[in-house]
């Protein structure tokens, strides 16, 4: 499952849109038997830039599907030997991810390693309502 959801998420960041910071970002999201695929997209006024890991996500919901199983990242532009935090989803993601994922989904970040979203986004804001915990669970 890593090397395979981690070669989609690479190959993914081919696409992003990233003039400004030089930095691709690709993510790859297991949802049903189907697989999404996500770039980040950046833009000239820089807040409106969205991350590969949304960009996937929301392409899984927009296809109809409520729960992610797995999700893969990768920041193909990192050189080796830099600091893991480098590849890591941004806090933003990571609450993305906890809407339609349960604590258990596993996170796989290129050249760092598995996550689960419990570590990744522990004590994550919920509204708790019923037709959320019944998507995620
Ligand atoms: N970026 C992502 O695509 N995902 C993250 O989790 C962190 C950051 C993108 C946004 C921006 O285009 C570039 O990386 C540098 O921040």
């Amino acid at each position: 499952m890593a090397e395979q959801i981690l070669k989609e998420a690479r190959n993914a960041a081919i696409h992003a849109y990233a003039p400004y910071s030089k930095f691709r970002v690709g993510a790859a999201v297991l949802a049903g038997h189907s697989l999404f695929h996500g770039c980040n997209v950046e833009n000239a006024s820089l807040g409106l830039t969205m991350c590969a890991e949304r960009v996937a996500i929301f392409s899984a919901i927009a296809a109809g599907h409520r729960k992610i199983e797995a999700i893969g990242v990768s920041c193909i532009d990192v050189p080796p030997g830099t600091a893991s935090a480098f590849r890591m989803p941004c806090g933003a993601c990571r609450q993305v991810m906890r809407e339609f994922g349960g604590t258990d989904v596993i996170v796989y970040v290129d050249g760092v390693g598995e996550f689960t979203l419990c570590e990744l986004i522990p004590e994550a804001f919920t509204l708790e309502h019923p037709e959320h915990a019944k998507q995620i669970r």
